[in-house]
């Protein structure tokens, strides 16, 4: 009887609800905030209001402090080189892989960072990525544990030659949030453009190279970031782990919200808390491999697990499906489902996502 109540006791006074956030939502600008009050500032962005936030609770030291490594500035003047192999692999990409992941990533109640389905949606991409590496010696998976449920999902193919200890990222959110009553946790959240279509890219930019046999110069991961939905709490722990360990990470890309076309569908390359020589050559990869309309447009501050890496001198872009006010207006909510996706539009990012594994991890430079 005993442990009833006191199981009833915890349930209705959740024992972290007064702990305090040190959340960020601008250079320089810090407040301490209760979780009620950041999932408030969750919503307001949607309304115009905020533009995104950092927790940097666990984070305050961090600097912008540009690594040794990234001085030389690989993607100045770089043009695309790779065509012969880019060419041969985006035949080799399925829109119903793509569309299947989608599915089954939005078919969990929610990808909360705190739920068990949140926890489970992490459990299923490690073991997808594991299923397309099989007969691989060179990929790993790993599962990357923080102080909560969900944890980060990161696949490792291995480089081979004098340039195998530089690292190339691409990486999304797997984790979805959806605003309104009762607790975040238990709310429906089936994110399927936020960031079920990240997640799907990035599982079907992997299979392609690992069944194709693709052997990078660079290793390149494949990174579900847990958390962002909360303050890019997964991805920023991940980029102090590479920056501890002094891993020269020359490229990342992000992978977040590519599904949704929009009135007037165009391929938007983020334009603030992003590396200009790469995204100049994102533009080049565009240009050369999809030959579709592009645009630039800017986010606001920390809006996606780009800025963990940016905040730490590495060199991020971000292509997004829209400009801000065009994108999906369902997001966060339980109306984010695959009825309002375009596949065709998706695969823009996909076919992206490869060509940039590709230029990036090979080379001369
Ligand atoms: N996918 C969104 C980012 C986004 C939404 C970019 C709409 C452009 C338009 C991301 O998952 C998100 O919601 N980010 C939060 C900030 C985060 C730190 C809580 C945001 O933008 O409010
Ligand atoms: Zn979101």
């Amino acid at each position: 009887m005993h442990v009833l109540l006191f199981s009833l006791f915890i349930v209705n006074v959740p024992v972290n609800a007064s702990e305090l956030r040190l959340i960020e939502t601008g250079p320089g600008q810090r407040a301490w905030m209760t979780e009620q009050e950041i999932d408030a500032l969750a919503t307001a962005r949607h309304s115009g209001r905020s533009a995104g936030f950092m927790d940097v609770t666990d984070f305050a030291d961090v600097s912008d402090d540009i690594p040794y490594f990234q001085l030389k500035n690989v993607f100045e003047n770089k043009a695309p080189s790779q065509q012969r192999i880019v060419d041969e692999l985006l035949p080799e990409l399925s829109g119903q892989n793509f569309w299947e992941s989608i599915e089954v990533l939005s078919a969990f109640h929610n990808r909360y960072y705190k739920s068990e389905s949140g926890l489970a949606a992490a459990n299923w991409i490690a073991d997808q990525f594991t299923r397309l590496a099989e007969g691989r010696t060179d990929v790993t998976v790993e599962l990357v544990q923080h102080g909560f449920p969900q944890p980060s999902v990161v696949a490792t193919i291995q480089g081979r030659g004098p340039k195998a200890n530089e690292r190339i990222v691409l990486g999304g959110h797997s984790d979805s949030t959806s605003s309104g009553g009762g607790l975040p946790a238990t709310r429906r959240a089936p994110g399927a453009d936020d960031n079920a279509s990240g997640i799907a890219t990035l599982l079907e930019v992997f299979r392609v190279l690992a069944q194709s046999g693709f052997q990078p110069d660079r290793t390149i991961e494949f990174i579900a970031y847990a958390a962002e939905e909360v303050g890019l709490l997964g991805s920023q722990a991940i980029v102090r782990a590479h920056k501890t360990q002094n891993i020269p990470v020359i490229a990342v890309m992000q992978l977040d919200m590519t599904s949704y076309p929009g009135s007037n569908p165009r391929l938007t390359l983020i334009s603030d808390y992003v590396n200009p020589d790469l995204n100049r050559f994102t533009e080049a990869l565009i240009d050369t491999y999809l030959k579709v309309p592009r645009q630039q447009a800017p986010c606001g501050y920390g809006c996606s697990d780009h800025a963990s890496w940016t905040r730490s001198g590495y060199p991020a872009v971000f292509p997004f499906e829209a400009p801000l006010g065009q994108d999906n207006a369902y997001i966060h909510s339980a109306y984010d489902t695959i009825d309002k996706l375009d596949m065709a539009f998706g695969m823009h990012f996909v076919k992206l996502g490869l060509a940039f594994a590709i230029e990036t991890s090979l080379g001369e430079k």
